[in-house]
């Protein structure tokens, strides 16, 4: 695969140094194209010592007229010859000129010329990040059908701590070589995948609900679709966007996802359930809003639906994971849950642990598949655990689907 690396100009430009090697190691030629911006960073000369490349710099730099004209379609010569564009880090700039197709340097022109996949893998600082403007980029981007490779949380370089650092280079080159060779290993399954809270209202202004953000379950239903699943994400209100490729059905209670489930049950080869759906519910809400008095009150509240154990009663030869939320005991809970709620797999998230679980952009969690020894996954972006997830559901579907 003809790989090329647009480096930005960001501190995260020398970690582009790692990913250059991690894409060699996996088998492909890259050819790095820096900004003028990146060179104040890293030098060329690092990369072409790397790749055994020549560095492409700029469209002008300091060559005679006679060169530049020479070799001045030069950038359609590179986009024609390659398969993936992987831009890291993808700056702010560099995002907002691929967003608005600016072409005022080799890398922006190219990006313009290229035809092939494009994976862009952004680093930046976090106000930056969350600033409405990249957002709108990164939704603009997404929408063109890039691939996204979230950046991380932790410590900057700005003394900040938050969201924005690049990503791992070895997960980075991962997606590129799977995103350019189409590894489509979830092609022709259909996977109803939920996330996200419920709320169940107590009145027109209250609702009783948790700390699901959506992110895993958003996570695997990204993951799912870039390897060719057809996904229908049941989601909860959550405040992210959807991923790009995805049926998305929203639903606010317990009682509404489990009938958008069962609506698209049918149809479903995989069911994943990782929504934090409430466990009790007000049977029936407050019409009107209810007003404070100076008197101790008590709520009545009645079970949800369990989804999981009423879709594990039918579930027919579909695979179907569920998740184990816990504090403590998470094998043993989840190994309980597989059998009452006849799970294939469950996903055991043991969320009392600091920057894990519930709200968080990571995530450590055990799968205990039926009959196996519980596999501990390390902690990583919810991105990755997403997909090492379903490397661990591959499997067990196709074995299904022999057997039946
Ligand atoms: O959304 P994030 O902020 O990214 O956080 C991710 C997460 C922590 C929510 C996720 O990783 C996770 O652990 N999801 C399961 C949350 C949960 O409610 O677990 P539980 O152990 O209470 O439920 C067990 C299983 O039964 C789950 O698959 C759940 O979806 C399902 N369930 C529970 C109750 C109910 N009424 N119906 C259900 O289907």
């Amino acid at each position: 695969m003809r790989v090329i690396l647009g480096v930005g100009g960001g501190i995260a430009a020398y970690k582009a140094a790692e990913l250059a090697r991690a894409l060699m190691e996996r088998g492909a030629t890259v050819q790095p194209v820096m900004t003028a911006a990146a060179r104040q960073f890293i030098t060329p000369l690092t990369f072409a010592a790397l790749t055994g490349k020549k560095v492409i710099t700029d469209l002008f730099g300091d060559r005679t007229a006679d060169e530049v004209l020479a070799s001045s379609v030069e950038h359609i010569q590179v986009a024609r010859e390659n398969d993936v564009l992987v831009a890291a880090p993808a700056t702010a700039d560099l995002l907002a000129k691929f967003a608005n197709g600016l072409a005022d340097d080799f890398l922006s022109t190219l990006y313009l010329a290229f035809t092939g996949k494009v994976v862009l893998a952004p680093a930046m600082n976090t106000q930056m990040w969350l600033h409405p403007a990249t957002a709108a980029n990164i939704e603009k981007l997404r929408a063109r059908g890039h691939h996204i490779v979230p950046p991380g949380s932790g410590p900057l370089a700005c003394g900040e701590t938050g969201v924005g650092r690049l990503a791992d280079p070895a997960r980075i080159a991962d997606d590129v070589i799977r995103i350019g060779t189409g590894k489509q290993d979830f092609a022709g399954e259909t996977i109803v995948i939920t996330a996200g809270p419920t709320q169940e209202a107590i009145d027109p202004v209250r609702f009783i609900s948790n700390r699901s953000s959506g992110k895993m379950g958003y996570a695997i239903a990204e993951a799912a679709a870039a390897r060719g699943a057809q996904v229908i994400l049941v989601s909860g209100p959550v405040k992210i966007p959807p991923p790009a490729g995805v049926k998305v059905v929203q639903v606010e209670t317990a009682l509404e996802m489990k009938d958008a489930v069962f609506a698209h049950l049918e149809e479903a080869t995989i069911v994943i359930k990782s929504a934090a759906v409430a466990d009790y519910m007000v049977e029936n809400p407050a019409p009107q809003k209810m007003k404070k008095t100076a008197a101790r009150m008590s709520i009545e509240l009645s079970p949800t639906p369990d989804i999981l154990a009423e879709v594990g009663r039918v579930k027919g030869d579909r695979l179907l994971v569920g998740f184990a939320a816990e504090t403590q005991n998470m094998i043993s809970e989840a190994k309980r849950k597989m059998e009452t709620k006849n799970c294939d797999l469950v996903v055991g998230n043991l969320v009392s642990q600091h920057g894990v679980g519930f709200g968080s952009d990571d995530n450590e969690v055990t799968l205990v598949p039926r009959g196996g020894a519980p596999v501990p996954l390390p902690r990583a972006s919810k991105r990755i655990v997403a997909d090492q997830i379903l490397d661990h559901v591959l499997p067990l579907r196709l074995a299904l689907r022999s057997a039946s």
